[in-house]
């Protein structure tokens, strides 16, 4: 290249730009893409027990025929650090890798999968979305991710079970959206006599929950079931009613149709728990606002106030509210089906 080109290009800056960019911007956005995907394909969890060659991760992913093509994309993991090449084998290289690949952390995977395939789209299609229409839809979510994203949180849900929950008598739940269904086997665990129905509105997690029960021995004491909670026909028998984590599925306009739907279910002084993220958290929770605030279903995460009205408006007596997250949006709703002739 003459001088003069040269001189041309670095004054236009567009290079220096591109360069400050990719490394600032595109970089770690690669690096999160990796490291899902080598958390979800169990490569991290191989590679934390032992480094492994090439042959080895290409049987273990089931790939052995298209072993130089993955070794393309394991390079990649070398080339941003995470993973090292040493005596012809890989291994975990980056404490986030290593973070990663110890037992308990799928949820984190799950959740950098979730910021990528979701949130992603919707920060760069929100403009053209609203020019054109277009509206997000369930199918455009994967429940399995979510229901295992959703996990992060679950200290802070199950804070929330553990002071709601009566331990001392036989209890009946109906958990509403159960995902995974962790919370309802954290329920069974606290009180022995307690039975459950855990209903999921996608026909795949509900499947994922109930083979759960089944792994954890509670398959006798929960009925999981594909169900959608507006046009459940059930007797108004159960103690507690649990919505974690989905009530910006329903639009705001249903939302006192739906507690007061959940309330008809409930036996006199049962009771309403629902966790949530409200509006004003941190960034990625914003960021969840956007894509339900973008959905042709659901509509944007509620306020705490929104929330006692709504509760209030459905009928249910001493509404309380509980910050679950020190210093976050992050928020636990009780209500009481309080019985006939008592406020
Ligand atoms: C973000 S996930 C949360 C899952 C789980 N509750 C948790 O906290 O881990 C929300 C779930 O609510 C379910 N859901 C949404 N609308 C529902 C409805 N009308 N009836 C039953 N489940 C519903 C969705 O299918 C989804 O699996």
């Amino acid at each position: 290249m003459d001088r003069l080109t040269l001189t041309r290009i670095v004054k236009e800056r567009q290079l220096p730009l591109l360069l400050s960019a990719t490394r600032r911007l595109v970089t770690p956005m690669y690096r999160a893409a990796f490291l899902a995907a080598a958390a979800r394909s169990g490569v991290l969890g191989r590679l934390a027990v032992r480094p492994c060659d090439l042959q080895t991760l290409a049987h273990s992913l089931d790939v052995d025929q298209h072993a130089e093509e993955l070794r393309t994309w394991l390079d990649i993991g070398v080339r941003l650090g995470d993973l090292a090449w040493f005596d012809d084998t890989y291994r975990l290289r980056s404490r986030t890798a290593k973070a990663l690949a110890r037992p308990g952390r799928e949820p984190v995977a799950a959740a950098l999968e979730e910021v990528l395939r979701f949130h992603l789209p919707v920060l760069m299609e929100a403009p053209q979305m609203l020019r054109e229409g277009r509206r997000l839809s369930l199918s455009d979510q994967d429940g399995q991710v979510i229901a295992r994203s959703t996990r992060v949180v679950e200290p802070f849900v199950e804070e929330a079970v553990r002071r709601t929950l009566d331990r001392d008598r036989p209890l009946r739940l109906l958990e509403v959206g159960c995902g995974a269904g962790t919370y309802v086997r954290l329920a069974a665990q606290l009180n022995p006599r307690l039975t459950a129905l855990a209903i999921d509105l996608q026909d795949e997690v509900a499947a994922e929950a109930a083979e759960n029960m089944a792994v954890w021995g509670l398959a006798g004491r929960v009925e999981t079931r594909q169900g959608d909670l507006r046009t459940l026909t059930v007797e108004p028998q159960f103690d507690l009613v649990t919505l974690h984590n989905n009530i910006y599925y329903f639009p705001p306009g249903d939302r006192v149709d739906v507690l007061r739907k959940a309330r008809s279910l409930l036996a006199p002084g049962g009771r309403l728990l629902l966790t949530t993220a409200c509006r004003g958290g941190n960034l990625g929770l914003e960021v969840l606002n956007l894509w339900f605030t973008h959905a042709d279903f659901g509509g944007p995460l509620p306020t705490v106030e929104d929330l006692v009205r709504q509760l209030d408006d459905a009928g249910f007596a001493q509404v309380t509210t509980r910050r679950l997250i020190p210093g976050d949006q992050f928020h636990a709703v009780v209500g009481v089906n309080a019985p006939a002739g008592r406020p």
